[in-house]
């Protein structure tokens, strides 16, 4: 008699994703709202064949060490800094996330949150429910043009064109972006400009990052950065909170070097509540949700689930972080 795998979920995901996981292996889910403490994790995975993980888990060498019979870390995310990949691929452990389905909510979220900082939305309505509305005010809040400005995209993959193509195609912008590798369809399509990240920076009307998590995208955005940004500069934040030195934008809020930010990301998550960037009227925060669509999160859940079934029958992944693993993936 042959078992099914065994299969560890850190969270409750949506049933489009837990219905194919449970067809198939013997699952065993943490439904708690928060998550699972490490300690927790380190215990239930070690006669694993599969983890399915979110980007709350934090996963490293140390944890899979603990885990011989894991082939699979699938994560519920299109971003996986919380994995240390190299430690999986040195130990033969495959690693999938979700691509692609999730970059249409994205955009629109940063596009949300552009338009919310730029037009002051949340600041009015605050003074709205504060009974601070008496009148029709000439000189009050007064906010951001968007039409004919030029937005800066840092970091022109999947998510950074679709809000360049946004911001052009409707609001007629111009486009300049700042990465690595130079992005042809965004230049062909957009007429969108690749240049040095200073340029970007001094020349922008919006700045949306869209760049991963890494040891030299860490703290990108500081004081420095935030001093070559326009005065009237919109700052936007849909990728991940490190991005942000958090402490430099909250002075640069307060203090008019920038005029306002639109985060769907902090550093920590969730912000301390005596985070002085939470008292600036001028940024507009949401809970990390630009992903939370009910379409959206059924297809990352999908896919989360397809790559953790491919993985632990020592399939293709059908989205892979490390191919290179392939050769040396644990049997
Ligand atoms: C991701 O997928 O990386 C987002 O941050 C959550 O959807």
């Amino acid at each position: 008699m042959t078992h099914n795998p065994k299969v560890y979920v850190t969270r409750i995901l949506p049933e489009a994703g837990l219905k194919l996981i449970r067809e198939s292996c013997d699952a065993e889910i943490w439904t708690e709202p928060l998550p699972p403490p490490a300690a927790v994790i380190r215990q239930k995975i070690q006669d694993c064949d599969g983890l399915v993980s979110l980007l709350t888990d934090k996963i490293d060498g140390d944890l899979l060490d603990q885990a011989p019979r894991l082939k699979v870390v699938s994560n519920f995310a299109v971003g996986f800094n919380n994995i240390d990949v190299p430690a999986c691929t040195q130990r033969g452990v495959a690693v999938g996330n979700t691509p692609g389905v999730l970059t249409d909510a994205t955009a629109d979220m940063a596009f949300c949150l552009l338009i919310a900082a730029a037009r002051r939305v949340v600041e009015g309505h605050n003074y709205t429910l504060a009974g601070k509305w008496k009148t029709w005010e000439p000189l009050g809040h007064l906010g951001q043009d968007l039409v004919g400005r030029t937005l800066g995209v840092v970091g022109m993959g999947r998510i950074g064109y679709a809000l360049a193509k946004r911001c052009h195609a409707g609001w007629d912008m111009k486009i300049l972006y700042h990465d690595v590798y130079p992005n042809e369809k965004a230049e062909n399509d957009l007429h969108a400009r690749r240049v040095d990240f200073d340029t970007l920076l001094g020349e922008s009307d919006f700045v949306s990052l869209h760049t991963d998590l890494n040891d030299k995208t860490r703290g990108m955005i500081g004081a420095e950065q935030l001093r070559k940004m326009k005065k009237t500069a919109v700052l936007i934040n849909s990728a991940r909170g490190p991005l942000i030195d958090q402490k430099a934008l909250a002075s640069a809020l307060r203090d008019g070097v920038i005029f306002a930010a639109g985060l769907d990301v902090t550093d920590p998550e969730p912000p301390s509540m005596d985070d002085a960037l939470l008292e600036q009227p001028n940024v507009v925060i949401a809970p990390h949700i630009a992903s939370a669509t009910v379409q959206t999160r059924n297809q990352m859940a999908e896919i989360c689930a397809r790559n953790l079934l491919a993985g632990v029958s020592g399939q293709k992944l059908p989205a892979w972080v490390n191919p290179e693993v392939e050769g040396k993936r644990r049997k």
